[in-house]
C-alpha cells in the first residue's frame, strides 16, 4: 500500500447513511472496518462517495452497467457524459484499457498515482454507459489512500464522476458531498480536505498528438517535460468529449463575473462578494471577501478554490466578483474554472446561445 507522508496518521471520519438518520463514526485507518463497509457496498452496487486529492468522487463498480447508472441519476448527469475509472495497481491497467502508447507508460510511471486522467483505448469488460459508447476510457490512480484501500478492496475498478449534482461546484471535503447528494448516496467516506482542490487533467493519447481534453490538477509543463508538446483542446466545441469543455460548468448559483475588484462597477444595492487571489486592499465595500491564497501561491490557491465558491455561493450575494489569477502553473486550471463558472466562453462563443449547462 501506498501511503504517502503527509497523509500518514491522518484521522477522519466516515458517514454512513442508514434508512432514518445519519450515523457518524470515527474513521481510523484505511484499512479499517469503515473502508471495509464500503468496499462491500461498492461489490453489491451501491454508491460510495469517497475522497481523493483532487475533489470527492461518487463512484460505483465500474464493471456493473447497472450500479453505474446510479450515479448518473443521482448527478442528473447527461448519459453522454463518459466517466473516469478508477484503479489502485498498475496490474489492472490492461484489464481496462490498451496502453499500446509508449507515451501513457511514461505517463503512468511518472505520475501515477496523481492527479492526472489518461484516455486510451478501451477493452471489452467495460460497460458502454462507463465510456458513453464511445472505444475509448479515462483512466487514473487516485494518489489519495483512503481511495486506493477503498479499491484494493472492492477488487473491482471504480468509475466516478466529482460528486456534486452535473454542472455544480465539485466537492472538496465530505461536507460538500453531504450537503449536495447527501441523500442519494449509500455512503461517505470523509478522508479530509483535498489537498490538490481542482480535478485530475485528462490527456487524450489516442491521437498522433497527446491532446489536453481538462486542465486540472497536473501542469501541462510537468506533462511536457515527460513526453513532448501537447496540444490543448479544452474549448472545441465541434469536439465536446470532456463536458468540463462545456463553456458553462464548475457553477455556482450565483452569477460570477471575472474582474479585478477597481474594475469591478459595483451594482448599487447588490450584495457583492469579492474571491480574491492574493490578500486584498484594505476595506473593500464588499459584503464578504474569500482569499484563495494569501501568500499568492497557485497550489494553495487551487486546494482553497472550491471550499472559497461554495462559501460565496451559500452567502445570499447577488453576485460574486472573482478576480483573476495569474494563468501560469495551477492558475491556468483555476482560470479554466472560473471562465466556465461565469459563463465567459458560453457567451463569447455562442453569442447568447445557451449550452447545456446541468443543474
Ligand atoms: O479528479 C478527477 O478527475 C475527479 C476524481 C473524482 O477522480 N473526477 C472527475 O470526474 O472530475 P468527472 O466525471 O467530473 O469528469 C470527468 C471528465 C468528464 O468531463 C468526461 O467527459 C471526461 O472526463 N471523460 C471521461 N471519459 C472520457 C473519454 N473516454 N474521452 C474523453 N473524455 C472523457
Ligand atoms: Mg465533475
Amino acid at each position: 500500500m501506498f501511503f504517502p507522508d503527509r497523509y500518514s496518521g491522518f484521522d477522519s471520519r466516515y458517514i454512513i447513511r442508514d434508512k432514518r438518520r445519519l450515523k457518524i463514526l470515527r474513521f481510523i485507518a484505511a484499512t479499517s472496518q469503515a473502508v471495509r463497509e464500503a468496499a462491500a457496498i461498492i461489490r453489491e452496487g451501491g454508491l460510495v462517495a469517497f475522497p481523493t486529492e483532487t475533489v470527492y468522487g461518487l463512484g460505483a463498480d465500474a464493471l456493473n452497467a447497472l450500479a453505474v447508472a446510479q450515479i448518473f441519476e443521482v448527478k442528473n448527469r447527461p448519459r453522454f457524459d463518459p466517466l473516469i475509472v478508477h484503479i489502485a495497481d498498475f496490474s489492472s491497467i490492461r484489464k481496462i484499457c490498451s496502453p499500446t502508447d509508449r507515451r501513457a507508460m511514461k505517463l503512468m510511471e511518472r505520475f501515477w498515482p496523481g492527479p492526472l486522467t489518461l484516455v486510451l483505448p478501451k477493452t471489452q469488460v467495460i460497460p458502454d454507459i462507463v465510456t458513453a459508447g464511445l472505444p475509448t476510457v479515462a483512466v487514473r490512480m487516485p494518489l489519495h489512500p483512503v481511495a486506493l484501500e477503498l479499491i484494493k478492496e472492492a477488487g473491482t475498478p471504480i468509475a466516478a464522476p466529482s460528486a456534486n449534482p452535473f454542472g455544480y461546484l465539485s466537492p472538496t471535503t465530505a461536507e460538500h458531498v453531504r450537503e449536495q447528494i447527501g441523500e442519494r448516496v449509500d455512503l461517505i467516506l470523509d478522508g479530509g480536505r483535498c489537498s490538490v482542490g481542482v480535478e485530475s487533467t485528462i490527456i487524450d493519447l489516442t491521437g498522433q498528438v497527446p491532446a489536453i481534453l481538462r486542465l486540472g490538477g497536473l501542469t501541462i509543463d510537468e506533462i511536457e517535460v515527460v513526453i513532448g508538446e501537447v496540444e490543448i483542446s479544452t474549448n472545441n466545441p465541434e469536439r465536446p468529449l470532456s463536458p468540463g469543455q462545456l463553456p458553462r460548468h464548475y457553477s455556482p448559483r450565483t452569477p460570477v463575473r471575472i474582474s479585478k475588484t477597481e474594475d469591478f462597477g459595483a451594482p448599487k444595492g447588490k450584495k457583492i462578494g469579492v474571491l480574491a487571489f492574493s490578500l486584498p486592499r484594505e476595506g473593500l465595500p464588499y459584503e464578504m471577501v474569500e482569499v484563495l491564497s494569501p501568500q499568492g501561491d497557485l497550489r494553495e490557491a487551487a486546494a482553497n478554490f472550491f471550499s472559497c465558491l461554495h462559501r460565496l455561493d451559500r452567502a445570499g450575494l447577488d453576485i460574486i466578483c472573482a478576480e483573476p489569477v495569474p494563468e501560469i502553473g495551477l492558475g491556468r486550471a483555476i482560470m479554466d474554472r472560473l471562465r466556465r463558472a461565469s459563463g465567459e466562453y458560453e457567451r463569447k462563443k455562442h453569442g447568447g446561445v445557451s449550452w447545456p449547462m446541468g443543474s
